[in-house]
């Protein structure tokens, strides 16, 4: 323990020495890729510092500017507001009951209205909001010429007429939102020339056309929010050439032409966001030479051509989050003024530095993933700030998690230290046995070392893991320990499968009787060391073909559940797991299961005398026992591999937990199954029971029991009917 907290200490020390050196860096004037400067001070903080709610920098600069307002639509006044301050007077007699009425302004919401009533010219603002005026006749507002405002939302509107809004030639904004208008005949809004606002949204209307919008030459906002839409008309600008803002989200918008915005030159905004677009033929946007902003996010869009955006040069926001898109890398070349970019629930598989470099102003950007962000380290604000394994705050997302990587650490660690000291001081016949054990306590220990580390890490970082998770995952010591894990998991496996072949050539062909020599054996271990150094050092080998091939989440295990990550990595992980591991296992399963049946058919043939039920029952149980440790170990992650290679999505702690949990399985259960439970230590463990029998138990009851507990251990002895054959066979399976 005081060990321990030593090391601890050790850790604390290193890391804030790494803290000093980011201040010491920080004295260079350009911060490095990855970290941003604190405002005007010269200090450079990493960036998963900023925007974090904490403050970080002397001046606060890391919590500045965090909000994306980028573009224009954080800027506009909503589109419902309510009526301007009212003066007191009225100027409008005689006006409806239900209404109020302040100069000339017309308040009749709720007002019980089934049509619209008599009002006097004078009035500039008019709302008939939540009404029950179901439609609008024939120049029912033609003297009222002075109106500038027009509410007409919640009525359930169905018939207006063609001619109902003639004579509005002040009109500045109508709200025709939440009516159930299924069309508007063309030519409606005619006489609507100083028109600025029409918001149409939460209506069923199913087909615009261009001839529509007739009249509306100073129109610069369009809103036809959740209709039914499903196309947009070909050049929907040529009647409204001012038009600086579109909106047509949640709709059925299936296609778009590359007439569609033909001479939408003044756009701005535009919003198509939840349609079902699935193609952008080329040069759709290329009219759009003013637009800031364009979110074509929940849609079905595949592919965007290269040149989507090209003409598209002042791009200050995109959002294209939640479609199947592949992206191109060169993608993005254009947007040069670009500072936001939505990417959410996007995969990216063929995500490269190179993708995001081109935007130089990019300040914020969206990820499904939070691996993605180490590809745009020049982009101030980068979410999601964690992947799925860790949470924000915690290196291991959850308590359990924290007590048991500690548990199963000190299992793992203690278990096989103990069998190796064991081991050491208890002397066998069989040495090279014993020598074999003794390695795979080794490297099942360095697994127990693996989650110390982890353990460690997660207190270090504990409360603040988000900050540092990159820093963490890019480190030397999360490289470090990654390798001594996989160096574990590999040397574990090929150390079991070859003492599994061993025992399988002496059990079933035992009269061949070749067993390693002592320096054969030595050269066997050391040559499954050196393979399981090979493997786990081959991903150092290539960092640009591998990645950081440890360094990919939190655990620094490289399970990769997930299909995007570098392929060379990814293939790796997938000969390691699923090539490897696998075959290591079908042979450990084979060769138990032909090893039970080769000791069966002796024991059938050879003891008729002395059917010993209790020995094959024995004999089957650490058979059992041993492939069944592999199997809980091994099967979830092929099944995991199995599942990534279809495709399925992994969450990330699904991983965490099988890497906390499953993986260590093996380690821990290997001291008990290969020394504890041996005919050696059931020995000692007999002799002190008997002590403890002779002490307090009568005599007759002692004798039966000492008997059977001897029928029990020795199956194998009864069967080869050699004294040296059978304590040979009754160690090679107790090993
Ligand atoms: C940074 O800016 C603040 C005000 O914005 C100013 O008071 C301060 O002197 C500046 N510091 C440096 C080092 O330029
Ligand atoms: C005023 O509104 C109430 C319900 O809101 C309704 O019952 C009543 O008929 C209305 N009066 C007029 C004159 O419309
Ligand atoms: C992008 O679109 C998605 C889905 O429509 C939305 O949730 C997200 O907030 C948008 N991102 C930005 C930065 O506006
Ligand atoms: C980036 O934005 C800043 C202001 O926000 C501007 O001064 C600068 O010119 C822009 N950079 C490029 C490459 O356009």
């Amino acid at each position: 323990m005081v060990l321990l907290l030593q090391l601890f200490a050790l850790l604390q020390a290193k890391g804030l020495a790494a803290v000093a050196k980011v201040d010491t860096d920080a004295y260079i004037h350009v911060c490095k890729k990855g970290y941003f400067p604190c405002g005007n001070l010269s200090i450079c903080l990493p960036q998963s510092f900023h925007c974090d709610g904490v403050k970080n920098c002397e001046n606060a600069a890391d919590e500045e500017n965090c909000d994306d307002d980028s573009g224009w639509t954080n800027s506009f006044p909503v589109a419902c507001q309510n009526l301007p301050e009212m003066a007191p007077k009225c100027s409008l007699h005689p006006y409806p009951k239900n209404c109020t009425c302040r100069e000339t302004h017309l308040e009749c919401t709720r007002a019980g209205l089934y049509s619209v009533p008599q009002i006097s010219s004078h009035v500039t603002v008019l709302s008939l909001k939540r009404n029950n005026i179901l439609s609008l006749p024939d120049e029912v507002f033609l003297m009222l010429t002075e109106m500038k405002y027009l509410y007409l939302q919640k009525n359930c509107l169905k018939t207006i007429s063609k001619k109902a809004f003639f004579g509005l030639f002040k009109l500045q904004n109508l709200y025709l939102n939440h009516n159930c208008i299924t069309s508007l005949t063309a030519g409606i809004f005619r006489d609507l020339h100083k028109l600025k606002w029409l918001i149409l949204d939460e209506n069923p209307i199913a087909k615009i056309s261009q001839q529509l919008f007739t009249g509306l030459q100073s129109l610069s906002y369009l809103s036809v929010v959740k209709n039914s839409l499903e196309a947009l008309p070909r050049n929907i600008c040529a009647q409204i050439p001012h038009i600086s803002w579109m909106d047509f989200a949640s709709n059925h918008i299936k296609l778009l032409t590359s007439s569609t915005f033909l001479t939408c030159d003044k756009l701005k905004v535009l919003c198509i966001r939840d349609n079902q677009i699935g193609i952008v033929p080329k040069k759709t946007f290329s009219p759009l030479r003013r637009l800031t902003d364009l979110d074509l996010s929940q849609n079905l869009i595949s592919k965007l051509l290269p040149s989507a955006f090209t003409e598209l040069r002042h791009l200050e926001k995109v959002n294209l989050s939640f479609n199947p898109i592949d992206l191109h890398l060169n993608q993005f070349d254009s947007l040069r003024l670009l500072k936001s970019l939505s990417l959410e629930g996007i995969e990216i598989s063929n995500i490269n530095l190179r993708m995001f470099l081109p935007m130089k102003n990019l300040s914020h950007i969206y990820f499904k993933k939070f691996r993605y962000c180490t590809y745009a380290p020049h982009v101030r604000v980068c979410t999601p700030l964690t992947d799925g394994i860790s949470t924000f705050e915690n290196l291991l997302a959850n308590n359990i998690q924290r007590i048991f990587v500690w548990v199963i650490a000190c299992v793992t660690c203690f278990g096989n230290l103990f069998v190796l000291g064991m081991r050491s001081f208890i002397q066998s016949e069989y040495k090279t046995q014993t020598l074999s054990i003794k390695s795979l306590c080794c490297s099942d220990c360095l697994m127990g070392i693996y989650l110390f580390f982890v353990g460690i890490f997660d207190i270090k970082y504990q409360g603040q893991y988000k900050k540092y998770a990159l820093i963490w995952m890019e480190s030397l010591q999360c490289r470090i320990i990654g390798f001594l894990a996989m160096l574990s998991t590999e040397v574990s496996v090929l150390l079991l499968t070859f003492l599994t072949l061993e025992k399988y050539l002496v059990i079933v062909f035992p009269f061949t009787n070749k067993r390693l020599g002592k320096c054969q054996m030595v050269t066997m271990l050391t040559g499954i060391w050196i393979t399981g150094f090979i493997l786990a050092t081959i991903p150092f080998w290539n960092e640009d073909f591998f990645g950081n091939y440890y360094g990919k989440n939190g655990m620094c295990f490289p399970m990769y559940s997930d299909q995007t990550e570098e392929t060379g990595g990814k293939i790796y992980s997938l000969g390691i797991f699923l090539g490897v591991n696998l075959l290591a296992f079908i042979i450990i399963v084979f060769s138990y299961v032909s090893m039970f049946c080769s000791i069966q058919k002796t024991g059938v043939q050879t003891s008729d005398l002395r059917k010993d039920r209790h020995g094959e029952v024995a004999v089957a149980n650490r058979f059992f026992f041993i492939v069944l440790s592999d199997a809980i170990c091994w099967i979830p992650v092929f099944l995991l591999k199995i599942l990534s290679l279809l495709e399925v999505e992994i969450p990330g702690t699904v991983t965490s937990w099988i890497v906390i949990f499953i993986l260590p399985v093996n380690s821990a259960l290997n001291p008990v199954l290969y020394t504890l439970t041996t005919s050696f230590f059931k020995e000692k463990f007999k002799q002190m029971i008997n002590r403890y029998q002779r002490k307090f138990l009568l005599k007759n009851e002692r004798k039966s029991l000492t008997a059977s507990i001897v029928w029990t251990d020795d199956p194998l002895a009864l069967n080869a009917g050699c004294l040296n054959q059978i304590t040979l066979e009754d160690e090679v399976i107790a090993t």
